[in-house]
């Protein structure tokens, strides 16, 4: 396997499950108003679509935002008895649905469920003036879910019991263009069953591995397996702890959400160094630059870059290389107070991977965070 590259593995994929991409990202938070505004303006998203109480949804309220082909629901809900209260009184704010655009949600159903899947929400057609939209849902880690969407006949702006949200207050974008992959934290031992589920239910191919002996530091360790479905639209790789001196950041977010469930959404840019700098004036905050030495190192570890070493190491981004090119990554801080969920800022010049290199060189940034929050 490890002499194929990334692509002639990803046509190992079984097909039973196409894919065209992902739908969207749904989250639930304890105040989605005010999730909504932090998104807008400190990542750009812009408002697309509004459901609450005023268009017939009594126990919710739900903000869409939209930049580049990446739609990023909020959901929030309006009482205590709520099943989304109770996933927010236990894991904080965090992704609770990532969806997948399908051209057949029945089938993709059947397909799964047949296979061993979870069921989440049996196939149901929802309605409105403007078409209609086919949704079914399955579990994948966690309380995670997989939704599959399909909407070839639908026209609306996101999906029925959803309305056009006009907002007076549009700040910019940030150039952000669509999901790269969603990574997953997985528990002790649990990394080989959810590779197999993928493998089994889902038709995915596991691209890539890293073992704790690749990916560790003075003081712990990860293994990460990377799946993604045939066409490469969809990767999810997973992660999970692995024995060293002190806690592992893995288990440090496991504490904290408690249990299973995403870790980090990589969101693609064609300009890193503009995006990172855009966000950085709003006020996102990102991981500490790594050590000079890395920057020296850089030459020699990845060969010429279209792109000057200053900037890239003044806003300290990480560059790293697999043979069919390089790529620019970097990670933002947890964007609750609980050290769950973060985002990565993903610029692909030709490579497919996921940074090998950079994984010590993040790990360690984490660690740094995690020692200030006395975890580690
Ligand atoms: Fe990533």
């Amino acid at each position: 396997m490890s002499t194929l590259t990334t692509s002639q593995k990803m046509t190992l994929a079984k097909d039973f499950l196409p894919i065209n991409g992902t739908d969207h990202i749904e989250m639930y938070v304890g105040n989605a108003k005010q999730a909504a505004h932090f998104y807008k303006t400190a990542f750009g998203f812009q408002s697309l679509a509004y459901a609450g109480p005023e268009t017939g949804m009594r126990d919710i309220a739900s903000y869409v935002l939209q930049q580049g082909k990446i739609r990023l629901v909020l959901t929030t809900p309006l009482k205590s008895a709520s099943t989304i209260s109770e996933h927010i009184y236990k894991h904080g704010d965090g992704v609770k649905i990532l969806a997948l655009w399908v051209e057949d949600a029945y089938k993709s159903f059947e397909e799964t469920v047949s296979r061993g899947a979870k069921v989440y929400m049996a196939p149901k057609t929802i309605k409105d003036d403007h078409g209609e939209v086919r949704l079914a849902g399955i579990y994948t880690y966690g309380e995670t879910v997989h939704m599959f969407v399909e909407r070839k006949n639908y026209n609306g702006v996101f999906m029925p019991g959803y309305r056009e949200w006009k907002s007076s207050y549009n700040p910019k974008d940030a150039g952000l263009l669509h999901v790269d992959h969603c990574v997953g934290n997985v528990g002790w031992n649990r990394m080989n069953p959810t590779i197999k589920w993928y493998e089994d239910v889902m038709g995915f191919v596991n691209i890539l591995s890293f073992d704790d002996k690749q990916i560790n530091t003075e003081y712990s360790a990860l293994m990460s397996k990377v799946m993604s479905n045939g066409n490469g639209f969809v990767k999810f790789p997973i992660n999970e702890p692995a024995e060293g001196k002190k806690k592992s950041q893995i288990e440090e977010y496991l504490d904290y959400y408690e249990g299973e469930g995403v870790q980090h959404v990589a969101i693609a840019t064609n300009d890193i160094i503009a995006t990172v700098r855009d966000l950085k004036s709003r006020g996102v905050e990102f991981l500490d630059a790594p050590p000079d030495a890395y920057y020296d190192e850089l030459p020699t570890r990845v060969g010429k870059i279209d792109e000057d070493m200053a900037p890239l190491k003044e806003l300290g981004i990480l560059v790293d290389c697999d043979e069919e090119g390089y790529l620019l990554q970097l990670f933002t801080k947890p964007v609750e107070d609980r050290p769950t969920l973060f985002f990565e800022i993903i610029q692909r010049k030709g490579a497919q991977s996921f940074g090998a290199g950079n994984f010590k060189a993040l790990f360690e940034a984490i660690e740094r965070e995690q020692a200030k929050r006395g975890n580690l």
